[in-house]
């Protein structure tokens, strides 16, 4: 138990850091969301868009697109809304480096 709360304690703390460093890579866990869908580090075989090695500027752009809402998704116009847009430049920068 204090093992768990500890990791998340530390898992907390981390988050502010995320924005401020935007060339480190970030911690396992902020990324692995969109495994799920995206496929380990985004190399998805499916009818999802595999993002892994796409364009920073493009992941960045469609991101913010689609939490304005200005671009038309069935599930990323409500994932993207979780995230502020420094967390955006985060996860563009770590899927555009995946091979
Ligand atoms: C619940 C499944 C799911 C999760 C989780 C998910 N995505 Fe998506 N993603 C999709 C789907 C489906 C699309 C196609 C657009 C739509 O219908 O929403 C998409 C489209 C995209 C696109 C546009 C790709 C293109 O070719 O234009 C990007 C970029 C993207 N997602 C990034 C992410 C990132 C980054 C995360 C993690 C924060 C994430 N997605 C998490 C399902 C998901």
């Amino acid at each position: 138990m204090t093992k768990i709360s500890a990791l998340a304690l530390l898992l907390l703390g981390a988050t502010p850091a995320l924005a401020a460093d935007k060339a480190a890579a970030p911690p396992p866990y902020f990324v692995a969301n969109c495994f799920n869908c995206h496929g380990t580090e985004g190399r998805t075989h499916s009818a999802i868009p595999a993002i892994a090695g796409r364009d920073r500027a493009y992941l960045e752009e469609t991101l913010k697109s689609y939490k304005a809402g200005s671009k038309p998704a069935t599930i990323m116009h409500q994932l993207a809304k979780g995230y502020t847009d420094d967390e955006i430049a985060v996860l563009a920068d770590y899927f555009s480096r995946q091979k």
